[in-house]
């Protein structure tokens, strides 16, 4: 469903600025977007994050997670993809740096999120400022046991990241989280139903103008307005379906 709303972004806007995120739940759309072969040749592209000293080609950068599973298989043109360069000597002004190109790209029309189990949107970790911009963020602990088995150890996952902040995700035009399965339950209900706080990094979607939820009935287990959800859903007007 996800993929047919990115289809429609495209269709409307062929010069589209997208935000793009890496991580499992991202591997199936990616696969539905390869599927359908759109034009991609006017799109560009800004990814969220990247592990800071880690080789471009190491099988867990962004830059490689993209390529395998979308970029590569696409046309969007090499000159329209955008990383945060996480082997920059001097990472404030390649974070700053980041930020013009956004800028003069003319925003992120729709930036795209999933979400960790503490509630992590790119890699911003609980207790990031809610207005934070492109900046070297460290991994909590929890996050690096996580990683540590696709790193082959704890000691080899990265200290540092770069990671837009929460203030360039709600800068977005619209944004779109995904989640699925029920490891996410208590990460979502809290950023959907919960206060809003830096506890719970994805809350500050609470906050944006245009924010869609797209989640499994595992990852929707937590929710206490579930019901009302499905029927807002169904009494949709058609131009409002996707
Ligand atoms: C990475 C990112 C992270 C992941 C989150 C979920 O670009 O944005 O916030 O979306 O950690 O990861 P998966 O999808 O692997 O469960």
């Amino acid at each position: 469903m996800f993929a047919r709303l990115l289809g429609k972004v495209i269709r409307e806007k062929p010069a589209a600025v997208l935000g793009l995120a890496t991580g499992d739940t991202m591997e199936g759309l990616y696969r539905a977007l390869v599927a359908s072969q759109s034009d991609w040749g006017g799109i560009t592209t800004f990814n969220l994050d990247e592990y800071v000293g880690l080789p471009l080609e190491h099988p867990q950068s962004s830059h490689h997670f993209m390529q395998e599973h979308l970029l590569r298989h696409l046309n969007v043109p090499p000159r329209s993809v955008n990383f945060p360069d996480g082997l920059a000597k001097n990472i404030p002004a390649e974070c700053e740096a980041y930020e013009r190109k956004i800028f003069a790209a003319g925003g992120i029309d729709l930036q795209l999120v999933g979400i960790g189990p503490g509630g992590q949107i790119g890699f911003n970790e609980p207790t990031s400022s809610l207005a934070s911009r492109t900046r070297i963020k460290t991994l909590t602990l929890q996050r690096r046991k996580d990683k540590a088995r696709f790193f082959g150890g704890e000691e080899q996952v990265p200290r540092h990241v770069i990671t837009l902040g929460i203030g360039n995700i709600l800068a977005s035009r619209q944004c779109v989280m995904l989640a699925f399965g029920v490891r996410k339950a208590k990460a979502v209900a809290g950023a959907v139903e919960g206060p809003i706080t830096s506890m719970n990094p994805a809350s500050a979607l609470q906050l944006h103008p245009k924010a869609t939820v797209f989640l499994d009935e595992a990852a929707a287990a937590d929710l206490s307005l579930g019901e009302y959800y499905r029927w807002v859903h169904d009494q949709k007007p058609d131009w409002q379906k996707i």
